[in-house]
């Protein structure tokens, strides 16, 4: 057993607790939010002690030379002085100019950032609501195309932040939005390697920015998006994505619902996993992009491995649940 520093206190950790963990059941009010390591919303900083490599996966080397790290993946093997960071130091405000409904549900904002925000697009950022309460959403803009960042808000019922998104929220309105992070990305390396883009729900956001991002960069091989729904209304870039189709013709969407009647190409009742093994038949040579609904992104990409799909070909964004603590 051993112990973290934390406001002149002494407190155990248990046999592979980590320093979130213990911090809140102390009672402490540390921001968080993926609790795996991914979002970044609960970084620290160690004045004292030695990090594990784990939890400074990710995190900038500046960052890392700095002690910061990430209390959700911090299980130290010795004692740790640690203490919260400032977090002004990471976020700065953003003004609503977009506040409208895609479809049912799902809630389309456009944010305008005070300062130079740089990211890729396919990454995601932190929205607060407070000091404490943050969600991760990811990004559906270009920096380079786009003069403000784009959001699919999905309503989750007893989301703390998404239902105030929807119902709280206007136009005129500021937040505080946090660094983009994420490596689920497009990389120009091989413009000829044909893609598939699939995803669930709002894991469309980051598919058409990824996929707008590799036409803009030149992208030669063919880009397939496939984007799957409960029902018609739940296709709600729909529109978008034929012209998209209609102005690149290396571009082509595909469409899946589970319900439905009198469908038309390019809208398929066809389970998605079938859609993508027959794009992408012989997918050893193919780049793919999963986003969404984290145990559907995770059978696709078993399945596509299964396939033949290189792991290294593969770039996921697994929506993890909402987790508005
Ligand atoms: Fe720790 Fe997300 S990285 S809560």
């Amino acid at each position: 057993m051993t112990h973290i520093i934390f406001n002149d206190k002494h407190i155990d950790l248990e046999e592979q607790q980590t320093v979130l963990s213990a911090l809140l059941e102390q009672g402490h009010q540390i921001p968080n939010s993926c609790r795996a390591g991914v979002c970044q919303t609960c970084m620290m900083q160690a004045l004292e002690g030695n990090v594990p490599a784990k939890a400074q996966e990710g995190l900038k080397d500046t960052l890392k030379a700095q002690g910061y790290f990430l209390a959700c993946s911090c299980m130290p093997q010795e004692p740790l002085h640690v203490r919260t960071v400032d977090v002004n130091m990471l976020r700065s405000p953003a003004t609503v100019i977009e506040h409208e409904l895609f479809a049912e549900g799902v809630l389309h904002l456009r944010l305008k950032p005070s300062e130079a925000f740089d990211y890729r697009a396919g990454q995601y950022i932190t929205l607060w609501k407070d000091s404490v309460l943050g969600r991760n959403y990811s990004l559906a803009s270009v920096v380079e195309l786009d003069d403000s960042i784009a959001l699919h808000i999905r309503r989750i019922p007893d989301g703390v932040i998404s239902n105030w998104l929807h119902d709280e929220i206007k136009v005129g309105d500021t937040v505080d939005i946090q660094a983009a992070t994420g490596n689920c990305f497009y990389l120009p390396g091989s413009p000829e390697q044909n893609m598939l883009l699939a995803g669930t729900g709002t894991g469309l956001a980051p598919l058409i920015g990824i996929a707008r991002d590799a036409l803009r960069q030149g992208h030669e091989g063919d880009i397939h998006l496939l984007h799957g729904a409960r029902q018609i209304d739940d296709l709600y870039l729909h529109d978008t994505l034929m012209n998209m189709a209609q102005e690149h013709p290396q571009f082509h969407y595909h469409a899946n619902v589970l319900q439905a009647e009198n469908i038309t190409p390019p809208i398929s009742k066809n389970p998605l996993m079938q859609q993508i093994s027959e794009v992408a038949a012989e997918p050893a040579d193919w780049r793919f992009y999963l986003c969404g609904d984290a145990p559907i992104v995770n059978t696709m990409k078993r399945n596509l491995f299964i396939a033949g799909a290189s792991m290294t070909n593969i770039y996921s964004d697994p929506f993890v649940s909402a987790n508005d603590v």
